[in-house]
């Protein structure tokens, strides 16, 4: 175990939206990174949650006739579910109208200011509700709000307002950039950063003084939506208290999409250096998910229910079709067809077949009973996997990752082909059929523990069914050793990990 552990976190979600695949995405991505991280070290930490503040909520609440507070304790239990229902398991769910978030916003706030980087002055400019983000005029796109996505009008504000001196951090965060280009990754979205960095800063308007749904302020006024949002990932850890939590996780890094970068590694840094912390190890801008085309969102009408798709597909095949699909930092699209012909041929052929074949020739010709292990070339070849998927992983390649493992699930198949266990079997061969169906039972040990990350219950099903335990969740730098497979170990009678799936009836 390292002194400081591994932590990780999920944006924290607006709770007037409606949870779609796009959004268990990178809720997927926190817990497969966590388990990795787990597996491999002994410790990490996980975050998500929501972001209930803001003048959009407040919105929808007036027109739902309901309070602000009535109305987001209203939709929480349909956000606390998104993760539980991809088998993702957090550490913590956090929810900004807490009382614990109160404290930590009003502590950085007031540590922000007593250093001199917060002052009160009178904002004049463009706002969208929509987006909860002020718009520089220049950035306008024909007097609406520049985001693609969005278009809608903007509202002029001039409110008198507090302000933190971003500005004056451009110097610092351009060297930050230059010294650690891994701070940001991919590299299209480092590289529009540093563009917007070389731009240079402007101040930021942190308060907003003429609505009240927000994390209200000594003199009045309540903190800007997205100042409030950012400190969530430190409120849980403890801040301001000196916890143990802080000190083991903090910094940890952030999983996002590209489309907030700006708030994550431009002002999230600037804000905690101020009030003397640490920035983030990393942040990654994963790509959308689309449908036909376009990013999925619920104002474009275009979301696939990610609950939907559970029900028909479960949650291990959906969690592993997102990240064997398209690199993490690519935009990519995902239709029940793809899904389809990915759970019938990677899961059901590949690697469901690989185990039904070898636990029935296990059955037939031992009794079902491991043989002992033996020298081994398959062992010598795949001697490092674990370390090599814990790499890929940890370096947001989750689908390198997959494809490591695929290569040892190639390689199991192709060892049943080549080496012909029934003919083996039938020429008395059985020091050669004991090594090959050791190395099976082995290779199919070892995937389950890889796997384990990216499709924790049907790991699990595989472990039980080799007849190991409890479940793969083992450390791999002690537990991926070729020949730790006990022979005489009893496996169970083959099942189906992924029953084939028809196309649905024209
Ligand atoms: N509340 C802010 C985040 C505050 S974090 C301090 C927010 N919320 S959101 O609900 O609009 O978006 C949350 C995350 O979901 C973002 O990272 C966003 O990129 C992601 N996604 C939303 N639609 C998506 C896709 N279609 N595809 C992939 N991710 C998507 O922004």
């Amino acid at each position: 175990m390292t002194d400081r552990a591994f932590y990780v976190t999920t944006p924290i979600y607006y709770i007037s939206g409606t949870p779609h695949i796009g959004h268990a995405y990178t809720t997927i991505a926190a817990d497969i990174l966590a388990r990795t991280a787990r597996a491999w070290d002994g410790d990490a930490r996980s975050l998500t949650g929501t972001d209930e503040h803001g003048q959009k909520v407040a919105q929808a609440a007036e027109a739902a006739g309901k309070t602000p507070q009535a109305y987001v304790d209203e939709l929480a239990p349909k956000w606390k579910a998104l993760a539980p229902a991809f088998d993702a398991q957090f550490s913590d769910f956090i929810r900004t109208t807490e009382p614990r978030h109160r404290v930590a916003c009003l502590a950085l706030f007031e540590k922000m200011r007593a250093n001199g980087d917060v002052y009160e002055g009178t904002y004049e400019g463009w706002y969208c509700t929509n987006d909860e983000t002020f718009w520089p005029e220049a950035k306008l796109v024909d007097g609406r709000c520049p985001n693609p996505e969005c278009r809608r009008e903007v509202q002029w504000l001039s409110e008198k307002n507090w302000f933190f001196k971003l500005s004056a951090y451009t110097d610092k965060l351009i060297a930050h950039f230059k010294a650690k280009p891994e701070f940001l990754r991919p590299q299209s979205v480092y590289n529009e950063m540093m563009r917007t960095l070389e731009g240079g800063l402007e101040d930021l308007s942190i308060s907003r003084s003429t609505i009240d749904w927000g994390i209200p302020l000594p003199g009045g006024g309540v903190l800007y939506v997205w100042f409030d949002a950012l400190i969530n990932y430190i409120t849980a850890l403890g801040y301001p208290a000196d916890t143990a939590l802080m000190a083991r996780y903090w910094p940890g890094m952030h999983l996002i999409g590209k489309e907030i970068a700006r708030f994550h590694t431009l002002i999230w840094p600037a804000m905690l250096w101020s009030a003397g912390l640490a920035e983030p190890t990393r942040v990654f801008a994963h790509g959308w998910l689309l449908t036909d085309g376009e990013k999925m969102s619920k104002s474009q009408g275009n979301v696939v229910d990610p609950f939907n798709l559970v029900d028909q597909f479960g949650a291990d095949a959906v969690r592993y079709f997102l990240f064997r699909e398209a690199p993490f930092g690519s935009d990519f699209s995902i239709s029940f067809e793809k899904l389809r012909l990915r759970h019938n041929a990677d899961l059901g052929n590949d690697l469901g077949n690989l185990l039904r074949r070898s636990l029935a020739m296990l059955a037939k010709y031992r009794n079902s009973l491991v043989p002992a292990a033996s020298e081994s070339q398959l062992g010598e070849r795949f001697a490092d996997i674990g370390a090599q998927v814990h790499e890929h992983v940890m370096a947001m390649r989750f689908r390198e990752g997959l494809d490591t493992i695929w290569e040892l699930i190639t390689a199991l198949n192709r060892e049943i082909d080549e080496r012909k266990p029934w003919d083996l079997y039938k020429h008395e061969k059985g020091v050669e059929l004991d090594a090959l169906l050791y190395d099976l039972c082995e290779g199919l040990r070892f995937t389950a523990i890889l796997l384990f990350p990216f499709m924790p219950s049907k790991a699990t099903e595989m472990w039980r069914q080799l007849g190991l335990a409890g479940a793969p969740d083992v450390p791999w730098q002690e537990q991926l050793v070729w020949g730790a497979l006990a022979s005489n170990t009893q496996t169970a009678p083959a099942e189906a990990l992924f029953p084939r799936l028809e196309p649905p009836a024209a």
